[in-house]
């Protein structure tokens, strides 16, 4: 069965305590979110033990950002994927825009990372999408289809039960600017396509696959009523309870 999901990236914001109350926030409007919604947050690393003992008795995930691509040892400032399940940890995003752009973060690097968070029983949100130039230049399907197809071949169909893609396009990331239902849609389905050829229709078909950048109350409906959108991976919105659960409340 495919699971919508709205999942909230904190990115680099709040302090411990502001999280805390935000995380707080969330949960207790939670309880109108209906039951086939699953709700996920992604505070930063040194919020994730304060922000699991928040959600304690919600229903609500929660998620790393980013993990290490090692396993453990000597790597100053990293963090483990068994950290991030020791802290309660159910999913990690990798390879969001900010990461590949700004640190690195190649797809063989996200092939290493992906491979941890699965062996510590994590769950992987993964990030692809194309930026303006790539979609100026008509290159969005070729770019998603690529990056879709380095990482997640790597894997087996089984793995892909605890992988969730999320499409998001760097060029509304943070922007204002919205892709609209129809430009989401084809990429999506484009994704979802990709998916079937290579490990057939019953995974494509359960594959959550969100769609974030800028996604808000006011266009999270128009989104989500398109048949391969199946939730949002949200950034600006989720630092605002109320904005976060009137997006779940948009199905
Ligand atoms: P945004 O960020 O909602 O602020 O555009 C989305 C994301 O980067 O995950």
């Amino acid at each position: 069965m495919r699971k919508f999901i709205v999942a909230g990236n904190w990115k680099m914001n709040t302090t411990v305590p502001e999280g805390v109350e935000l995380a707080k926030a969330v949960a207790k409007a939670a309880a109108e979110v209906p039951a086939n919604v699953e709700l996920v947050v992604a505070p930063p690393f040194t919020h994730l033990y304060a922000v699991a003992e928040a959600l304690r008795g919600s229903k609500i995930a929660l998620s790393a950002q980013n993990c290490a691509d090692k396993a453990k040892g000597a790597y100053t400032g990293e963090v483990s994927v068994d950290m991030l399940k020791s802290v309660g940890c159910e999913y990690t995003i990798l390879g969001h825009s900010e990461r590949r752009q700004y640190y690195g973060e190649t797809d063989a690097k996200l092939v290493e990372k992906v491979k941890l968070a699965l062996e510590a029983g994590l769950k992987v949100i993964l990030c692809v999408g194309e930026n303006l130039d790539e979609r100026e230049a008509g290159k969005h399907f070729d770019v998603v289809k690529a990056q879709t197809e380095n990482v997640l071949f790597n894997f087996s169909a089984d793995d892909m039960s605890r992988i969730v893609i999320a499409y998001e396009p760097v060029w509304a990331i943070g922007t204002g600017k919205t892709a609209t239902a129809a430009q989401a849609e084809e990429i999506h389905r484009c994704i979802r396509s990709v998916i079937e050829a290579r490990f057939g229709k019953a995974v494509a078909d359960d594959l959550t696959i969100l769609y974030g950048g800028s996604c808000k109350p006011s266009n999270a409906k128009e989104l989500f009523q398109e048949p391969d959108i199946d939730g949002g991976l949200i950034g600006g919105a989720a630092l605002k309870a109320e904005d976060f659960i009137g997006i779940a409340l948009s199905f």
